[in-house]
Order: C-alpha cells, then structure tokens, then sequence
C-alpha cells in the first residue's frame, strides 16, 4: 500500500510534536477567527496571579453566616465544611457518611443550593449563607416536611434524614407541586440504606399539599 505524501512528495512528519505543532497553528487561528481571546490570554500570562487569593497553609480566618446568625472562626484551609459545622460549630444534625460525595448525608444549603458539605472546604464558603437542618424549623414548630417525614414513617436509623430532608425541603421551596419523578430526582444524590424511599416520596408529597 502506498504511504500518503504532501504536495512536493514527503512522507508526512508522524511525530508527537509535529501533531502538537500542527494542532497548535490551527487552533491559534481558529482563536484568532473569533477575535479578542488571545489578548485576554497574553493579559492572563503577564500576571498570571491577578485576582487570585491565596489562602494557608497557616490557619486563616473566615466569616460566614450559617441559620442566620454571623460565624467567624479561624480553620485550616484543609477543613471542610462538615468538619466546621459538625467539630467546630457543633452542628452535628448534619451527618458524614462517605466524605467523597457519594452518600448525600452531608446535604446542606450554600446561598440556597444543595451542596455535599464534604466535598466543600470551608474557605470557599467565606462570606455564604448557610442553612443545615437545625435551621430549616423556626424553632419552635418543625417545617412541615419535617412532621411529614414522622407522619409517613420516612426514617428508620434516620442517619441519611437530615441529607434527605435539606434535598427535598430544596425542592418544596422551588416547586410547589413536584411529581414522583421531581422527588426522585431531588433525592438521587441521597442513598438511604434502610430503603425508606416510597416513605419519603409519599411525605414530600403530602407535605407539598399541607403548604399550599
Ligand atoms: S458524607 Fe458527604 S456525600 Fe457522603
Ligand atoms: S433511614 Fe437509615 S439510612 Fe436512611
């Protein structure tokens, strides 16, 4: 079989580096085509550490307001924000289950979105709200989805219930009137592993119909 060749009848370069050459042009001038990227880029390359903070290693201080009332306290960059809550703030309705991610018992509101407490460092939440089980009743009577949860027997060790319970309270905020598949899909980052899943369809449904 014949090897292909180029115009003036050279095999082609197969090298790494010619392809990283050859690749290098074309997207340079794809960049160039859209106009005004490649001086931002020289920009970024000429201070490379403009905008950025840095944080640590030593211990730095840090303010965030979690349920509503102002924390400041000083944590290793490396800390967590379950480990701030749970050892620091003892906060301890929120739980740690696999600290990767996986599990959803950590599930609390950053600036009102779910997140995995775990897998967020408390210096990324600097200057956030907060919100973690403890918060979600007005402290006297529980949130409705709370009661709907006792009503509809939707625990059983209750160890992933306050995970559960901050996804699905998310969801009840931002849809009045979620389906079975809206549920499922609030709580498939949150793994139950007592199985109390149809309890916990049934008491966000029937709490959606207790806050209308
Ligand atoms: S402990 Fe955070 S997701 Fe499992
Ligand atoms: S109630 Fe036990 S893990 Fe969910």
């Amino acid at each position: 079989m014949n090897e292909p060749q180029d115009d003036a009848g050279e095999l082609p370069d197969p090298s790494r580096r010619a392809f990283l050459k050859d690749f290098g042009l074309s997207s340079l001038g794809a960049v160039a085509a859209n106009g005004g990227i490649i001086g931002a880029l020289q920009a970024s390359c000429a201070n490379p550490t403009q905008d950025i903070q840095t944080l640590g290693p030593d211990a730095t201080d840090i303010t965030l307001s979690v349920n509503g009332k102002k924390q400041s306290l000083r944590v290793e960059p490396r800390w967590t924000l379950a480990e701030v809550l749970r050892d620091h703030l003892h906060l301890t309705g929120t739980k740690t289950g696999c600290e990767r991610g996986a599990c959803g018992a950590c599930t609390v509101w950053m600036n009102g979105k779910t997140i995995n407490a775990c897998l967020t460092l408390a210096v990324d939440a600097i200057g956030s709200e907060i919100t973690t089980i403890e918060g979600l009743s007005d402290g006297t009577s529980l949130h409705p989805l709370q009661q709907a949860f006792i009503e509809h027997d939707a625990l059983q060790c209750g160890f992933c219930t306050p995970g559960m319970v901050m996804s699905c309270a998310a969801l009840l905020r931002d849809n009045k009137n979620p389906s079975i598949d809206d549920v499922k899909d609030a709580v498939s980052g949150n793994l139950c592993r007592c199985g109390t899943y149809n309890h916990v369809f049934e008491a966000v449904q029937s709490a959606a119909k207790n806050m209308k």
